[in-house]
């Protein structure tokens, strides 16, 4: 248990703001309270225990997981991040829209240049149109391995889910941890051009669970009464794994992903990809016991995986601690039918309240692949190291950050000329290919027109292999349209898109050998990052950033940066 250093929450003050809105058909008034929720973050290092050993490793306020932020939407949040530990940091608030507030967003050298040992950055923005599940994280090295935590968004006032009210609710935050210095053991992959070592164990809550050593005092217990309803606010926070989640014995309703609400339905087990959240409802309904609960990943093709399983307890009130728990039965490591059953089940929830506005023209067509090859290297062990590209470009991280260069017309830090298409078609997902492992270089963004729309298809290929890639974009939710297996044919494909209820997220997994198609209104000017959320993917390539135009009205612009933005 870690809670040295405490919680730093300044109170919540009331921004007093009232915001009107009137009634359909009537002139009744309304009202709810934009409130300023305000957090210090101090990032520090800090010892903790975990699989026999400890080791310092970097926190927030000393707590491993981090602190939940919670804000209720309309509200403003302020978080001053003060730098105490010894690596260069910046934090993302993943999932957050941002709308024109792009300095706020955090990814290091994208839209800030890392807050360098002993400084501050004052992250301020509104949640706004948005309400559910989301969560932060170190956006720089592999710093997120411990730097991360969830994000509460609370409808406003007054305004009641659209599901069943729980009784209750938790968050479960799944992570990955190493018995070494995870900073050290990427250096050394690197160095030798091949993946670093996998991690040794899962975590829920930042507690693997008593399925490994010395875990019996790090096993994390939810307390249920039998009859209650819970949500469980689910975030994968793991840096390389897809998970499958599951609880002994009982069901689960899906009722939100990615801070959207879905259309509610029932399932045995969730599959949940790096960087997304899923919100679920359990009825604690069934004879009172305890219940695993428990994630192992997802790989349906050959690549080495951590495949440990962690657990959690979910335990019925007044059942003593000896009783052992039965664990779930979850879907088989490489189960690919269940993940595209799963995955389909997936939409938006689409009411008038919550309507799923999905852009029916599209102003522009990109389709970027995504490959898998090797860069020359001399000084690696096989004279290559593994690398990765989109349309066969290897993302070159810039020494300034995108977002600097682009406000301040800076030259020769990036260019605008990221192809909208591969330089060369081919069978993408057909046998395994090898010809184009060498890929060019380059930090190559792609300039978007304000508020055009934007069907993206990102397309697996099987350079070196295929393999599912949870892709993520900053600035946006967007619209997973249409998905598949092989190549996307534009001919055919298109006539069976869901255009009236497909889920909207910020984070899509594409799947192995196969296409998503994701549409959206670039209507967020700003550097918006695009990658692989698979933190080993991210560091050998695989991601670009849109450059959104500033559009013609008073907040449709990239605003001053603040006085406190890191520089380079
Ligand atoms: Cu959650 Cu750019 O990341």
């Amino acid at each position: 248990m870690l809670s040295r250093g405490g919680s730093h929450f300044l109170s919540g003050h009331s921004g007093c703001m009232l915001l009107f809105f009137l009634g359909i058909g009537s002139l009744i008034f309304l009202h709810a309270e934009a409130a300023t929720k305000k957090y210090q973050f101090d990032v520090q290092v800090s010892n903790v225990s975990r699989l026999c050993h400890a080791k310092p490793i970097v926190t927030v306020n000393g707590q491993f997981p981090g602190p939940t932020i919670y804000a209720r939407e309309g509200d403003r949040v302020i978080i001053n991040v003060s730098n105490h530990a010894q690596y260069n940091m910046s934090i993302h608030w993943h999932g957050l829209k941002q709308y024109a507030n792009v300095w706020a967003d955090g990814p290091a050298y994208i839209t800030q240049c890392p807050i360098k040992t002993g400084s501050s950055y004052v992250y301020d923005f509104n949640v706004t149109g948005q309400r559910g599940t989301l969560w932060w994280h170190a956006h720089i090295l592999w710093l997120r391995a411990t730097v991360y935590g969830a994000i509460v968004i609370l409808p406003q006032q007054g305004t009641p889910f659209p599901f069943p009210k729980p009784d209750s609710e938790q968050v479960l935050v799944f992570g990955e941890w190493w018995h070494g210095d995870v900073e050290g053991i990427v250096k050394q992959g690197n160095a030798m051009g091949l993946p670093p070592n996998m991690s040794d164990a899962h975590t829920i809550n930042g507690k693997p669970g008593p399925l490994f050593p010395c875990s019996e005092k790090h096993t994390f217990a939810m307390e249920v009464e039998q009859g209650k309803k819970y949500l469980l606010r689910i975030v994968n926070a793991a840096l390389n794994d897809e998970l499958f989640f599951a609880v002994a014995g009982h069901n689960m309703t899906v009722v939100e992903i990615d801070a959207v609400y879905t259309k509610p339905f029932t399932t045995s087990a969730i599959l949940i990809a790096p960087g997304q959240t899923t919100n679920v409802l359990v009825h604690a309904n069934r004879t009172p016991g305890r219940y695993f609960m428990a994630v192992r990943p997802f790989q349906d093709v050959p690549i080495p995986v951590d495949n440990k399983t962690a657990t959690a307890i979910f335990q019925y009130k007044g059942i003593p601690n000896t009783v052992l728990p039965s664990l779930p039965q979850l879907p088989s490591p490489n189960d690919t039918a269940f993940a595209l059953t799963y995955n389909k089940k997936l939409r938006s929830l689409n009411t008038p309240n919550f309507p799923a506005n999905v852009p029916l023209k599209v102003d522009r067509n990109i389709f970027i692949t995504i490959g898998l090859g090797k860069s020359v290297c001399p000084t690696c062990i096989n004279g290559t190291r593994l690398s990765a590209s989109l349309n066969n470009i290897t993302f070159v991280m810039p020494q300034t950050g995108l977002l600097q260069a682009h406000y301040q017309n800076m030259k020769g830090v990036f260019t605008s000329d990221f192809p909208d298409r591969p330089p060369k078609a081919f069978n993408y997902t057909g046998a395994p290919l090898t010809a184009n492992l060498f890929t060019s270089h380059g930090t190559r963004l792609s300039k978007i027109a304000f508020n055009s729309t934007v069907e993206l298809v990102i397309q697996d290929t099987n350079l070196l292999s295929v393999e599912s890639h949870p892709f993520h974009l900053h600035g946006y939710n967007f619209f997973v349209v249409g998905t598949g297996i092989g190549n996307f044919d534009p001919a055919k494909d298109p006539a069976k898109y869901n255009l009236v209820d497909p889920p909207e997220r910020n984070t899509i997994g594409v799947p192995t050998g196969g296409w998503s198609a994701i549409r959206f209104r670039a209507d967020n000017p700003g550097v918006w990052f695009f990658h692989c959320h698979l933190e080993l993917h991210t560091g050998w390539g695989l991601k670009t950033a849109f450059v959104v135009e500033d559009g013609p009205g008073k907040d449709q612009a990239v605003r001053p940066p603040p006085k406190d933005l890191p520089l380079c």
